[in-house]
């Protein structure tokens, strides 16, 4: 989009308000938890939860969430709506240019590349899972049949890439397109149709003989087993679930009407989120401890298992299409919010075209993305600090830079743009009778979550 088309979508948006406000509102929220609402859920939520002791590991996320997750969403909308530019620019013009701020929002680009490398290879995994539940042969509640199908998928060095490129295709046109409005009708629709689906198989779950071992495991916390790497990724997930610590939340907040509410949507936003999180746990867990899987799978935990309970219900090939459908849906939400933030930066700092940012974007992930792609195949001996490269992005994005990207947005919120630009902001200069809580969140970015980003980053990661 042209800078021209740019200011007039934003013009666009400034009248569709006044036109019809409940509408646009909807429109916001729905846009932010498209973003927040993907593969996080479905995928790494109830993997990690698993392979990292269960309850305890629950406790500490959502801990993370509300303490620190919350806080950052907000200060990126903040950040976004008062800049009204890409996640450089708004750090670059809050400090005008004079420090090095805007080093935040380049390391977010960073992120986004390592974070799309895999995160469109497991999308590719779900969308050739939708092909595979058409024909019916992932149905069994074997669990050495249902692992079986999905090593062989990984292991295959063609099948992966060629499942990635799909996902490329797919989200390149999109964002081509512009911010489609298709896309963002069809999740509007799509959204709830998922959240019923997951309803359907929790309750599937919970009649199953293994659901009391499922929820204990869940929710019951066994704080003796938590080492401090499983805090680190606990806290890691926080950020990646929400989509904070790299820039999107400030790019989307930089399309965030005048009077939109920023904390009341926040909140609205994490609940909704965690709350997927927490039906896709019920639905995985009793399934898990009913068949004899291993909680601690890892990234096969939803290929393994999720086919095992559709083969346990009536119907189960058909909701096992739709299921893997409407997770194909999620992902490509969270994907284009991720893309959106190094076009958005290319777009309007080289005055590129639309097509041609997404299109250097895009071969740049080609290559990114194949690495990731082929680490369980031809590049499965390849290490990097013990790690394949798949898991290398994953832990490097979640556990590294997305906590430090989030640590110096707090930083920068709490002492260098202090408190008289955040109660202006999030108060919508008075308009909001929201005081207090503004004031609780300015307290929290100042002093809690910098100190425990910090805590738990140098632990985590055994610096400290
Ligand atoms: N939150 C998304 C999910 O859970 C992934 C995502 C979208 C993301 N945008 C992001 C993660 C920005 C980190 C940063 O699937």
């Amino acid at each position: 989009m042209e800078i021209a088309d740019k200011m007039r979508a934003q013009l666009d948006i400034k009248e569709h308000v006044e036109r019809d406000r409940f509408v646009s509102r909807i429109g916001v929220f729905l846009a932010t938890v498209g973003s927040a609402v993907g593969l996080g859920n479905i995928w790494k939520f109830p993997a990690l939860t698993g392979s990292n002791g269960g309850g305890a590991f629950l406790l500490v996320y959502v801990a993370s969430t509300l303490l620190i997750g919350l806080p950052v969403m907000i200060s990126e909308h903040m950040i976004g709506r008062t800049y009204r530019a890409n996640a450089v620019r708004s750090m670059r013009q809050a400090t005008t240019g004079r420090t090095p701020w805007w080093l935040v929002g380049a390391a977010g680009v960073l992120s986004a590349f390592l974070i799309l490398a895999f995160y469109t290879e497991v999308a590719g995994w779900v969308f050739t899972n939708v092909l595979k539940a058409f024909s019916g042969g992932l149905l069994s509640t074997d669990p050495a049949v249902t692992s079986q199908a999905f090593g062989s998928m990984v292991t295959d060095p063609v099948m992966s890439l060629a499942a990635q490129w799909v996902v490329f295709a797919v989200i390149t046109a999109i964002i081509m397109m512009g911010v489609s409005k298709g896309i963002e009708r069809a999740t509007k629709r799509l959204l709830p149709v998922l959240f019923f689906l997951l309803v359907v198989v929790c309750i599937r779950g919970l009649t199953l003989p293994g659901a009391a071992a499922g929820l204990r495991f869940l929710f019951k916390p066994d704080l003796d087993a938590l080492t401090w790497a499983a805090v680190l990724t606990a806290m890691g997930l926080a950020f990646f679930k929400l989509s904070v610590g790299m820039g999107t939340m400030i790019t989307y907040g930089s399309y965030f009407p005048e009077d939109q509410n920023i904390p009341a949507t926040a909140v609205r936003v994490m609940l909704s989120d965690l709350f997927i999180s927490m039906l896709a746990g019920v639905a995985i867990f009793p399934t898990v401890f009913t068949y004899g899987f291993a909680p601690d799978a890892g990234p096969s935990l939803l290929f393994i298992t999720m086919p095992a309970v559709f083969a346990s219900m009536p119907f189960g090939q058909v909701f096992m299409v739709i299921f893997f459908f409407l997770t194909a849906i999620a992902s490509i939400g969270a994907m284009i919010s991720i893309l959106e933030v190094p076009v958005a930066l290319l777009q309007e700092e080289r005055h590129y075209t639309r097509a041609k940012a997404t299109l250097i974007i895009m071969g740049l992930l080609f290559v990114a993305g194949a690495t990731a792609a082929l680490s369980s195949s031809v590049l499965a001996d390849v290490t990097v600090f013990g790690k394949s490269f798949f898991d290398l992005y994953d832990f490097t994005s979640s556990n590294v830079l997305l906590p430090l990207g989030g640590l110096f947005i707090s930083i920068f919120v709490g002492w260098v743009w202090g408190k008289e630009n955040t109660v202006a902001a999030l108060t919508n200069d008075g308009a909001l009778a929201n005081g207090k809580l503004v004031s609780v969140f300015f307290f929290i970015t100042r002093y809690i979550s910098p100190v425990l980003i910090a805590v738990i980053l140098l632990q985590g990661l055994g610096l400290f």
